[in-house]
């Protein structure tokens, strides 16, 4: 709901339980209320009538209190835009207009001196506590030179004052992506980005602070913030001298440049997403989840399929008749999807040939895909593919045929990695070649799944020819956006996977787009465990595919662990199965049945449930819960039990006290109050034990 005060200057977004206020002084200043609990307006135009803010030498006013601080002007804050002519630097806006539509806040600035529009936009749902900022940032023109944007964040969010604040973030490597990591916030400038061109292994574009780092799992203060970009990208915490802070957030690593706008022409930031939440870590998770399940992910209500992918498997060395012995095994295991990974298309028998020729291999698949896909549904599955069309081996007929559709800069190497260059779909004729190849395959081949990779990061971020190379940064991402939207509408019933060596793209951008995400290349059921943690923080288990592989874990470790302990880890999201199956004996494929069957009972509270984490995978006992409607799960694993030592009783949460509820397993009952409580114990013992409980609200 978004109300306005009564000299049209004051306005107040309100969600599920929470508030954001915001007013225009009357110097045209546009500054931040409120953000917390729900007010009135009467208490927004309370704070609007005397704005708190102090005058001190050697200081701004409004440094801390303005909704989206311009380079200009008494400020020494980072400015969410800075934009220049040949002439000037720097923005002096004057307010425009406002107006509303549905939930949505627009707000508009004109800066007469270099003819720039600019629009502020606010929305806020209903059934949400989540602020979705983001701004247009237009040469009104009609003449004029071009504006150089050289940053243009989503928004800048302004924290109230407090005596402390504690920042949490989500970082990461390739095979050991969203570590949850968190310290006192000191003064000045934290800055997490990526300078990769995609979203990046290293961070997720997530921030939380919580209030005198006192919050804990399900009690205390905490602001979060989150941004919808998939390519390069800044997020920026200000502790200012005064100890407010201000977190701006947008597309782009640098100030360096990110598009030149001629007149007419206009650039949409990515949206920056905040939230408040009073309930600690867990309820804003919860509060992000429950966002991202009814208003980002598509389709977000179904549940997804448990899926066979042979990768970890099989690697480059796949054939028609091995697939299908796969599948028949996958098949009679309970799996619904059966992914064809890397390997099936022309040239591809390692990493150094391929990619760019998005043709089915003759020699492997004579027939092309389509008779694999046939036995596939068949068998009653349905039948996905692997593709990496943002990228081409310099191997393959479509470099051959066109070198100058990389990246690349004049007389520089062109650097590869993985053997692989990437194709500049900023190029109007790349971007058609591979609408062609993809939507051609669709056609083709009775596709139902397409896992969607993007192994390496950019380099060389070069276009001869092109007057403003920079843009190549925001125009990659907008091209892959278009083309992926394209598909989608082209292929309604086909779903897509975002990979990137792992968790290399998982941002809200991507997950508006596509139906879940490849986590980690990391599938050892230990590791996974705090990789799945912080994933959870920000997004739901409805997108976190997790796959059971074989064991010793061959991808890293070597690890060896029980077809119990791999399926429980991976049970807590969509359940993939990676595993050879051919080498599995038939004890552990009925086993395996007999897990998918469970998790298949277990999907919907999983997928779609409050999640709970009773406790942190740090080395003993860690267990995460689910909750929807009557129906519980919990999910425990003992990493290690020490010598004499019983695991400690497990407490379970978002239960009702005075209800009883029945262990679908063992038929026992239980007090909802004594399991809050006291706890129960989980029966685990020794390494690398787990186990599911199931509880119904008798
Ligand atoms: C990436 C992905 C893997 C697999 C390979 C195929 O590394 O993360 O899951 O698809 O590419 O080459």
């Amino acid at each position: 709901m978004i109300e306005t005060g009564r000299t049209g200057r004051t306005w107040l977004l309100t969600g599920e339980n929470s508030g954001y206020a915001l007013a225009l002084t009357e110097r045209d200043e546009l500054l931040h209320l409120h953000w917390g609990p729900r007010i009135t307006l009467a208490a927004a135009e309370s704070l609007a009538a005397a704005p708190d803010l102090p005058h001190r030498s050697f200081e701004s006013p409004l440094d801390g209190h303005e909704e989206y601080p311009v380079e200009g002007g008494p400020r020494f804050v980072r400015p969410a835009l800075s934009v220049r002519t040949p002439l000037v630097r720097g923005t002096e806006w004057a307010f425009r207009s406002a107006g509303t539509e549905g939930d949505e806040l627009r707000i508009g600035f004109t800066d007469a001196v270099h003819g720039l529009a600019l629009t502020l936009h606010y929305r806020m749902r209903d059934d949400s506590d989540v602020v979705e900022r983001w701004a247009t940032v237009a040469h009104a023109g009609p003449d004029g030179p071009p504006l150089e944007l050289l940053r243009a964040d989503a928004a800048a969010w302004s924290l109230p004052a407090r005596d402390g604040w504690r920042l949490s973030r989500l970082h990461g490597r390739w095979s050991a992506e969203t570590r949850i990591e968190r310290a006192e916030l000191l003064h000045g400038e934290s800055v997490i980005s990526s300078r990769r061109g995609h979203t990046g292994h290293q961070y997720l574009p997530w921030a939380a602070l919580d209030a005198d780092g006192a919050a804990t799992e399900e009690s205390g203060e905490v602001y979060g913030c989150a941004l919808g970009w998939s390519g390069s990208w800044r997020i920026s915490v200000q502790r200012l001298p005064d100890g407010l802070v201000q977190i701006t957030g947008g597309a782009g690593h640098d100030d360096s440049g990110l598009l030149r706008l001629a007149p007419g022409e206009s650039y949409t930031t990515p949206v920056f997403a905040g939230l408040w939440s009073e309930g600690g870590f867990g309820g804003a998770s919860r509060a992000w989840h429950s966002w991202q399940l009814a208003h980002v992910v598509p389709d977000a209500g179904s549940l997804r399929p448990v899926l066979y992918n042979s990768w970890e498997a099989t690697g480059f060395d796949i054939s028609l008749d091995q697939q299908r012995a796969l599948a028949r095994r996958a098949a009679a295991m309970g799996v619904e999807l059966f992914v064809v990974d890397d390997a099936w298309f022309a040239g591809r028998t390692s990493d150094r040939a391929g990619l760019g020729d998005w043709t089915p291999d003759r020699d492997r698949f004579p027939g092309g895909l389509k008779p694999l896909a046939d036995e596939v549904h068949g068998l009653g599955m349905r039948f996905g593919i692997w593709v990496e069309p943002e990228m081409v081996n310099p191997d393959s007929d479509l470099y051959r045929a066109h070198p100058d559709w990389v990246q690349h800069v004049p007389g520089r190497t062109r650097t590869e990695y993985r053997n692989q260059l990437v194709l500049n779909l900023a190029r109007p004729d790349v971007r058609a070649y591979l609408w062609d190849q993809l939507d051609t395959l669709l056609s083709g081949t009775p596709v139902d799944y397409v896992k969607w990779d993007f192994n390496r990061c950019f380099t060389d971020p070069g276009w001869p020819g092109e007057e403003y190379p920079q843009k190549i940064w925001t125009a990659h991402v907008q091209a892959l956006y278009a083309l992926i939207d394209r598909l989608r509408a082209a292929h309604p019933a086909v779903a897509f996977e975002s990979c990137s060596g792992g968790g290399g793209r998982i941002d809200l951008g991507i997950l508006s787009r596509t139906d879940q995400v490849w986590t980690s290349d990391n599938t050892d059921p230990l590791d996974r465990l705090a990789i799945h943690e912080g994933f959870g923080h920000l997004h739901p288990a409805r997108v976190m595919a997790a796959w059971v592989t074989d064991s010793p874990n061959r991808q890293l470790n070597g690890r060896v662990s029980s077809l119990r302990f791999r399926f429980v880890s991976a049970m807590a999201g969509v359940l993939g199965i990676g595993g050879n199956l051919t080498e599995w004996s038939e004890e552990e494929l009925a086993e395996a049945r007999d897990w998918v069957d469970l998790y298949k009972e277990i999907r919907p509270v999983v997928q779609h449930g409050a999640l709970y984490r009773l406790r942190a995978p740090r080395g003993g006992l860690s267990a995460v819960q689910y909750v929807l409607g009557e129906e519980t799960v919990v999910l425990m694993w003992l990493a290690a039990q020490r010598y004499g030592e019983r695991p400690p009783a497990l407490r379970l949460r978002g239960l009702d006290p005075a209800a009883a509820y029945t262990c679908r397993d063992t038929g026992a009952v239980h007090h909802g109050s004594v399991l809050l409580h006291q706890g129960l114990h989980t029966g685990l013992r020794g390494d690398l034990d787990a186990r599911v409980l199931r509880l119904g609200r008798r």
